[in-house]
């Protein structure tokens, strides 16, 4: 296990993993529009404790802050399957889960992974500047 210090955050520029898709082509595939990028702020670091999921309105976007072990990690919050708020569900590993129906997502690659979600929520790339929580949106 790998505990990231604020400034080795900052350090990685923001936590994408291989094989995730680059933000623009993940925010495609769910049909937002797409026009440039900006980095807005998205709380406090030490507001956010590894294995939660933190609600955060960015720009016109609701996201979640998923902090794991290795990083932090931002998805849209809003389920694809009835549009509730993921942020209100519960951490499982990688895997967030919205309590009333069961449905999962992948928190790194946004990826549905338990029914009745089946289509992926968009992931948007993270990174940390002097404790802030900074995440990559739509401008
Ligand atoms: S609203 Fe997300 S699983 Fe139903």
């Amino acid at each position: 296990m790998i505990h990231l210090t604020p400034d080795a955050y900052r350090d990685l520029g923001h936590c994408r993993i291989a094989g995730v898709p680059p933000p623009l082509e993940s925010l495609r595939m769910t049909g937002w529009g797409v026009n440039t990028l900006a980095w807005v702020p998205a709380g406090d670091l030490g507001t956010i404790e590894v294995g939660l999921a933190v609600h955060v309105e960015a720009g016109r976007f609701p996201i979640a802050v998923c902090r794991l072990a290795d990083g932090l990690y931002a998805i849209s919050d809003t389920c694809t399957h009835m549009q509730a708020s993921l942020s209100e569900g519960s951490m499982f590993g990688d895997q967030i889960e919205y309590p009333r129906h069961g449905g999962r997502f992948n928190v790194r690659t946004g990826a549905a992974t338990r029914m009745p979600a089946v289509r992926p929520v968009a992931t948007f790339p993270v990174r940390v500047k002097d404790g802030q929580v900074l995440v990559q949106i739509p401008d």
